[in-house]
């Protein structure tokens, strides 16, 4: 697959994310992620339907428990079709092992695995003092990173400021999934570290994920538009 723009579908509803995606019909259908959010409200039903509707869909549910219970659970989403699925790294390497066997299909297809190495909300305090890690946070990223790799992962959700450092550790096919975007002239809210599509694209970026500078704005195709003429043009 080559570099897309990923929108943030954090919706509550079916009703919110079909109206959103309504707008974009007769043009580019844009890649969809569902998180939690509207997962939890809407069931797997929501990714049949948003399928059907003829979108890429990454789900991102982060999943990390015990290798037997991920395998299942990766078993069962393998049935919904997904193009992009994710858990987090920190449930060892074991974990992802037995995630990819579980998500892979008895012809040998799957959808591709990506994992969540540190949460972009954690920072150095927060792991040396709740997560008792005491390594540098970009020594731990690249190494979670490298475990994914190792377990047979296509790559990882980072901040685009990592990107680079990524794939210089992990190889130039090694994803990065980037969420953290803005335009130059745009709203920051609250992420802290960011970066336009632009940047984001020269940096290697393989994804970027952009939730509400597309969603909230005014007018959510020219907004999409612009960031695919920035990122994938
Ligand atoms: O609205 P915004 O563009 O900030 O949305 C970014 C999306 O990426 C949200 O769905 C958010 O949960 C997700 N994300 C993130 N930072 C991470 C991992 C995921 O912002 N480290």
């Amino acid at each position: 697959m080559g570099k897309d723009v990923i929108v943030a579908c954090d919706f509550s509803s079916a009703e919110q994310v079909y109206n959103f995606l309504d707008k974009f019909e007769g043009g580019r259908k844009p890649f969809v992620k569902i998180g939690m959010e509207l997962f939890y409200a809407e069931g797997p039903q929501i990714v049949r339907e948003i399928k059907k509707r003829g979108h890429k869909i990454f789900l991102d549910l982060k999943l990390h428990d015990i290798p037997n219970t991920v395998k299942k659970a990766m078993s069962v989403l393998s049935n919904l079709d997904v193009d992009i699925t994710n858990l987090h790294a920190a449930g060892t390497v074991r974990m992802m092992e037995a995630a990819i066997e579980g998500l892979t299909r008895p012809d040998g297809t799957r959808p591709l695995l990506i994992a969540v190495t540190q949460l972009t909300s954690t920072d150095q305090e927060s792991m040396e003092n709740d997560l008792l890690i005491h390594e540098p946070i970009d020594k731990v990223v690249m190494h979670y990173a490298h475990n994914a790799k190792v377990a047979g992962l296509d790559g990882v959700v980072c901040s685009p400021l990592e990107a680079g450092k990524v794939h210089d550790t992990c190889g130039s096919n090694f994803l990065t999934v980037t969420p953290g975007v803005r335009f130059a002239d745009g709203d920051i809210g609250d992420q802290k570290r960011v970066m336009t599509p632009a940047e984001a694209k020269k940096i290697g970026s393989d994804y970027i994920v952009v939730g509400r500078p597309i969603t909230a704005a005014d007018d959510p195709v020219a907004a999409y538009n612009r960031c695919v003429a920035e990122f994938v043009d």
